[in-house]
């Protein structure tokens, strides 16, 4: 797959995510294997205003590369100057979000709202490709509901516009993340369009990268959930992809490392209690199914300092090696 300069083969993408794919997040994702990713969406009002929380969204590092800036809005001006100003921060393409499903984002037209508007979204793009010099892509979903799927239609006329790639998280805005993703609609949006075709929703492990590959011929696919406590997963999916071995799972020794890895750079990029308290998500990830993780879980998220999470974290590990020490005796 290629859109613009960035060429990826059978990418593993990681899916923007609101309050989860900061820099930090983008980082660690990326150095565990994703191909390419997203910031979570940031506001065009937020940007043409120059809201210091929408610029601080659109901060990117080098080392995060390839990466793109997820931008939403319902307004042709104000969707332009938004992309105008992301275009500054230099990202490697620029991707908009008309698939949000939220009501405070669908009122104000923006997000999967345009999904019941078809040209408008197709004239949106048009007029923020025209503007910007960088690759402009859309994610979206199948339709506003399940009686009104358009996705076939607004493929082409998105590709008419000049998309450079097209995702598409299939279900329909009614279904918001319940339900089943319909992964059956990308074969269909392939055979009418030329652009790549990313598929998104509901792919979780390995065997579902590889399944949903050859299921329906998508040029990437796009995890969102599913990497949130276990960056993992795009590592693990290649090397399945690439071995056609399940790969075993990551060691708890691992999962802690990069934990505090994951935290440190939180800390790097944000003010220490914000930093600590913004991370308290993710310990449930990277903890998940470790025996007795409970008690480690509920110490660190009281806890605001790093040396403290650090020490309670490690000395979790040691707990856990001991376990692993006996089982192997007891053979078990
Ligand atoms: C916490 C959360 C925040 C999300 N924020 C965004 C967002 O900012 N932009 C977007 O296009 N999709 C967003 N999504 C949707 C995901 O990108 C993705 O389409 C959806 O979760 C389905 O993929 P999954 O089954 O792999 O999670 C969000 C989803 C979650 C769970």
């Amino acid at each position: 797959m290629k859109i613009g300069h960035v060429e990826v083969d059978k990418g593993i993408l990681l899916a923007p995510m609101e309050d989860v794919t900061n820099l930090p997040f983008r980082l660690i994702c990326h150095r565990y294997g994703a191909d390419i990713v997203y910031t979570e969406f940031v506001s065009s009002d937020g940007l043409v205003r120059d809201a210091r929380r929408s610029i601080e969204k659109i901060k990117l590092a080098e080392e995060e590369r390839p990466v793109a800036i997820q931008i939403f809005g319902g307004e042709e001006d104000i969707m332009v100057g938004a992309a105008l100003r992301a275009e500054e921060s230099n990202p490697d393409f620029i991707d908009i979000n008309f698939g949000c499903w939220v009501k405070n984002v669908v009122v104000r037209n923006a997000g999967a709202a345009l999904l019941k508007d078809p040209e408008k979204m197709a004239s949106l793009t048009a007029s923020i490709v025209k503007a910007v010099k960088k690759p402009v892509t859309v994610k979206t979903r199948l339709g506003w509901a399940k009686d009104s799927i358009v996705i076939v239609e607004v493929a082409q006329m998105i590709e008419d516009a000049g998309a450079a790639a097209l995702t598409v998280h299939c279900r329909t805005r009614d279904m918001g993340h319940d339900g089943d993703a319909d992964w059956s609609w990308i074969p269909k949006i392939k055979k009418v369009v030329n652009i790549p075709v990313i598929v998104n929703g509901d792919i979780k492990t390995p065997e579902d990268v590889k399944r949903a590959f050859d299921e329906t011929g998508a040029d990437a696919v796009m995890i969102g959930r599913a990497a949130i406590g276990h960056p993992f997963l795009f590592k693990r999916a290649r090397q399945y992809m690439n071995t056609g071995i399940i790969p075993p799972p990551i060691h708890h020794r691992e999962r802690i490392e990069v934990c505090l890895e994951h935290l440190q750079l939180e800390i790097d990029n944000k003010p220490l209690k914000r930093a600590v308290h913004e991370f308290r998500k993710h310990y449930g990830g990277y903890l998940k199914g470790l025996p007795n993780n409970s008690l480690a879980r509920q110490d660190v998220v009281r806890m605001e300092e790093f040396a403290d999470i650090s020490h309670r974290l490690l000395d979790f590990s040691v707990e856990l090696d001991t376990i692993e020490h006996n089982s192997i005796l007891l053979g078990t």
